[in-house]
C-alpha cells in the first residue's frame, strides 16, 4: 500500500536540487537539434498548488523553492521555469517533474511517463494525456525501465525519483538502473536519492560504484545533524550516470551557495565523481 503523496512535499529543498539539476540536463540537451527521449519512472501528479492543504500541512515549499526563487546563485533556466508556471508574479504553482520535461520538450522530443499510484496516475492521465508525444504507464517504474530501454529517439534521459517509502526500493534502484544501463549505456540516468542520518543511500552509491558503470557523477546538499536527532533527512542528492559536458561545474557554480541557503549555516555541496571515464 503507498501512501506517500508529493502533494505534501512538493518545492521542498529535495525538489530543488533535483529539479535544478534536471533543468541544467534539459538544457545541455537543447545544444543539438536531435530530437531526445525522457522516461520518468516515478512520475507523480505533474504539478502542485503551493496554497493546498496538503502543501500547508508541511509547508515545506517555505523551506525549499520560496527561500530560494530570487536567490542569485540559481541556474537561470530553473528560475526561469518556476516563473514560467507562475504568471502572475506570485509563487502559487509548482512543476513536478513531468510538468519540467514538458516545459522543455521540442518537436519531435518524447516523454515516456510512468507512475504506480492510481490517483496520481489519474491526475496524469488529466493533465498530460493531450501533451504531443506523450506516452503514460500506469505501471512500477522499476520494473518498466528495462522494459522499455533503448527508447526511440535513442538520445535520452532517465529520471528515477522513487521516495523511499519501502527500504526495497533501494536495492530496486539499484537493478534496474544497472539491467536498463546493459541494454542501453548511452542514456543519461539521474537518480534522486535522501541522504539520511542513518543511510541508507550510500550502501545505494557504493553499488554503483562497484557495478562496472563509468562515468558517475554524484551532486548531494546536506546539513549537521543536530545533537538529539537520531534519524530522519538531512539533505539529498542527484546522482546521474553519463551527466552532460560540464553539468559537474555548473552544479558546482551554484550549489554551495543554495546548500546554506536552503539548510542553514551548516549546509554544505559535494559534487563528486564517484566513479571517472
Ligand atoms: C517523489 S514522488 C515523484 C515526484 C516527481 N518525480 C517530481 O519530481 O515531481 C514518487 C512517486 O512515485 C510513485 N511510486 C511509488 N512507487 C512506485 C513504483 N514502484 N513505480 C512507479 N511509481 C511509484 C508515488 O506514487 C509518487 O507519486
Amino acid at each position: 500500500m503507498l501512501s506517500y503523496r508529493h502533494a505534501y512535499h512538493a518545492g521542498n529543498h529535495a525538489d530543488v536540487i533535483k529539479h535544478l539539476t534536471m533543468a541544467l540536463i534539459f538544457q545541455s540537451m537543447h545544444k543539438k537539434a536531435k530530437p531526445y527521449s525522457y522516461i520518468d519512472t516515478h512520475s507523480g501528479g505533474v504539478d502542485y498548488d503551493l496554497l493546498s492543504e496538503e502543501a500547508e500541512k508541511t509547508g515545506e515549499a517555505g523551506e525549499g523553492i520560496v527561500r530560494v526563487i530570487d536567490h542569485p546563485a540559481l541556474p537561470e533556466s530553473y528560475r526561469e521555469l518556476i516563473k514560467a508556471y507562475n504568471p502572475s508574479g506570485v509563487l502559487e504553482y509548482y512543476p513536478g517533474s513531468p510538468a519540467i520535461a514538458h516545459h522543455y520538450q521540442r518537436a519531435g522530443d518524447k516523454l515516456q511517463l510512468m507512475e504506480l499510484h492510481n490517483n496520481e496516475t489519474s491526475t496524469l492521465k488529466r493533465k498530460a494525456s493531450r501533451w504531443p508525444d506523450t506516452a503514460i504507464h500506469h505501471r512500477d517504474g522499476f520494473e518498466g525501465l528495462p522494459g522499455i530501454v533503448p527508447p526511440e529517439p535513442r538520445r535520452g534521459v532517465v529520471l528515477m525519483d522513487p521516495s523511499y517509502e519501502i527500504k526495497s526500493d533501494y536495492d530496486k534502484a539499484i537493478k534496474s538502473i544497472s539491467s536498463a544501463y546493459k541494454r542501453w549505456s548511452t542514456g543519461v540516468y539521474a537518480l534522486w536519492y535522501p541522504v539520511l542520518i542513518a543511510d541508507k543511500s550510500q550502501m545505494m552509491l557504493d553499488s554503483f560504484e562497484r557495478s562496472g558503470i563509468r562515468r558517475i557523477l554524484v551532486a548531494e546538499i546536506c546539513r549537521e545533524a543536530q545533537e538529539d536527532e537520531t534519524f530522519g533527512m538531512i539533505g539529498s542528492g542527484m546522482m546521474i550516470i553519463n551527466p552532460p559536458y560540464q553539468l559537474d561545474e555548473e552544479l558546482q557554480q551554484c550549489l554551495p551557495e543554495l546548500a546554506k541557503a536552503l539548510l542553514g549555516e551548516t549546509g554544505v555541496a559535494d559534487i563528486r565523481w564517484l566513479v571517472g571515464e
